[in-house]
């Protein structure tokens, strides 16, 4: 049988991306309740390329395989033939003669559909330019963990329309909820990822109105990984998008504050919002370990009941 990937939210029916949500909450409570003796992977190897940087990921799925009972290699451009000109299909034919999956952080997203298209194992994407769903595994896992089920709940997304907005787009169809996208003009995610979504998407300009009542609000840096020479126009360009404790004061009473991290304190969000109780980025950024325990076990052994 054909791997399954993990390329976009859209790889995974809707009924197997609330598995996973569920059965990352499971694994969560079974690791505090008795350790990391669930191992069900001894022996089995996860290769994790990696073009761009990492905190959050590399810790997350190495430790993951690490309490499973597997291992982790970690695989930089600079030190594999990858870097050197090796290409991406031969690479991955490779790779699937030896390792049980292959997780890639990378810039082209068309670059990893070739990687999948050509790998016999399932592979997961660790972010591109376009895309970020482990964090969105994690972000949807944290919000249903702390409000209850998300369908037909706001949340509202102030910032740049980049990868991690698009996967909040492709969050808000496959968990059916309401998606307010709050950017400055120019910055708009890209059209056909938004016209896919239809009405369950819109676009805003105005924060404080975005937030009015929402239920969840969430932003991401104004300058992503390689879009380090626009720093200084970004900064000019998201003036009047800073995410603020007085936008949250704005929204629902209940409402929480998400964002994958890293952050920039006094850019994107104010110098204290992390602070805030309404913040939940630690808890958020934990669940990457769990949600990923999740969906390697799913891509690798299929849904399991206990
Ligand atoms: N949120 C996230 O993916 O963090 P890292 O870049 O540290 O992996
Ligand atoms: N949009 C950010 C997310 C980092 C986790 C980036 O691509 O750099």
């Amino acid at each position: 049988m054909a791997a399954r990937h993990f390329l976009t939210l859209l790889d995974l029916s809707q009924d197997e991306l609330r598995y996973l949500i569920q059965r990352a909450i499971t694994i969560k409570n079974g690791l505090k309740a008795q350790g990391p003796t669930y191992a069900p992977f001894t022996n089995r190897t996860l290769a994790m390329i990696f073009e761009k940087s990492s905190t959050r990921t590399r810790v997350s799925f190495e430790t993951a395989m690490a309490q499973f009972g597997g291992h982790a290699l970690f695989l930089s451009p600079r030190d594999t033939q990858l870097g050197r000109g090796e290409p991406i299909g031969d690479t991955a034919r490779v790779l699937s003669e030896m390792v049980d999956a292959v997780m890639i952080r990378t810039f082209s997203h068309q670059g990893l559909e070739e990687f999948a298209a050509a790998s016999d194992v399932p592979v997961i994407n660790a972010l591109t330019d376009d895309y970020h769903p482990c964090q969105l595994l994690a972000d949807v896992m944290t919000w249903t963990e702390l409000r209850g089920s998300v369908k037909g709940r706001t949340a509202v997304w102030i910032g740049d329309g980049n990868n991690m907005c698009h996967s909040w787009i492709n969050a808000a169809r496959q968990f059916d909820f309401s998606l307010r996208i709050c950017c400055p003009e120019g910055y708009e995610p890209r059209e056909d990822i938004l016209a896919a979504a239809g009405d369950r998407v819109t676009i805003l300009r105005d924060p404080m109105t975005a937030v009015a009542g929402a239920d969840l609000v969430t932003t991401d840096v104004w300058a992503s990984m390689g879009q380090e020479e626009e720093q200084a126009r970004r900064e000019a360009d998201f003036a009047g998008f800073q995410v603020t404790e007085a936008m949250l004061d704005a929204a629902d009473k209940d409402v929480l504050f998400l964002h994958c991290l890293p952050a920039h304190r006094g850019e994107e969000i104010s110098e204290t919002l992390l602070d805030d109780p309404r913040a939940v980025v630690w808890q958020e950024a934990g669940n990457r370990l769990h949600a990923q325990k999740a969906l390697l076990e799913f891509l690798m052994l299929g849904q399991v009941s206990h």
